[in-house]
């Protein structure tokens, strides 16, 4: 069983999140443990402060270290955690890393807030970790962003079909378009490939669009994509501004 362990002055956030979906199904198949941690909990006096103004001046407050210190040193006695802080500067999340994850038992996420956290905190931390070029105003979302992005990682938690959707995205392609009923609907058809019931030629299609939406939507994908040499032959031909249907006439698919 995986956990993960959030530090966070608003754990009312995490509740939907808990009780939606695939994290739901999870918690409940005994697949993933979420220990939600008020930090409030972890403050000794009455008015159960988590934060204070900075040292040297400067706007806002910023977290205090000794809640988060209490915390980490309880959920340690049973297990060292792998520690991530959340911070606008910290090393970028992506699939890679949402699998490095994935493998690890324990997880405690601390939720910084947009002024900060008192530096002596990250004495604990094994990793910041930042979940894009924008500021948030408190790590709980990202800290969200994370564990949704593992737990489906997670054998078990998801289907066989959405295994194969995150395996694409990890060949470093974006993905292909998708159809369900209606055949039509306000006058756009469904490919008819998709209909033709022809597997190795939707197979081929569907690789052909992977290509071409990676070079029209994400080119900079593209440079570190695993291709094959047919792939390379498809992107060929898409630079050239071809059709899919000249590759299959010029190739005798
Ligand atoms: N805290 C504030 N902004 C953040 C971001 N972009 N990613 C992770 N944590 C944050």
């Amino acid at each position: 069983m995986k956990k993960f362990h959030i530090l966070t002055i608003f754990p009312e956030f995490f509740e939907g999140f808990a009780n939606t979906g695939i994290v739901s199904k999870a918690v409940k198949k005994g697949l993933v443990y979420l220990n939600t941690v008020n930090l409030r909990d972890y403050t000794t006096d009455k008015h159960r402060t988590v934060d204070d103004v900075v040292y040297g001046g400067g706007p806002g407050m910023l977290l205090k270290p000794e809640p988060i210190f209490r915390a980490y040193e309880e959920i340690s006695k049973e297990k060292k955690p792998y520690v991530l802080i959340t911070e606008p500067w910290g090393r970028r999340f992506d699939q890679k890393f949402a699998q490095e994850l994935s493998e690890k038992d324990e997880i405690m996420i601390i939720c910084g807030r947009y002024e900060g956290v008192d530096e002596r905190v990250k004495a604990i931390v094994d990793q910041e970790v930042s979940i894009g070029d924008f500021v948030l105003s408190g790590g709980e979302p990202a800290a969200l962003v994370i564990m949704d992005a593992v737990i489906r990682l997670i054998p078990g938690v998801v289907g066989d079909e959405d295994s194969l959707r995150v395996d694409s995205f990890s060949d470093g392609l974006v993905g292909y378009p998708n159809y369900t009923r209606p055949p039509v609907f306000n006058g756009m058809e469904v490919p008819q490939i998709l209909r033709s019931g022809n597997h190795k030629l939707i197979e081929l299609w569907r690789r052909w669009k992977q290509i071409e939406n990676t070079y029209k939507k994400r080119p900079d994908l593209l440079k570190k994509a695993d291709l094959s040499e047919k792939d390379k032959k498809i992107l060929h031909y898409i630079k050239k501004g071809k059709k899919f249907e000249d590759f299959i006439s010029d190739n005798k698919v």
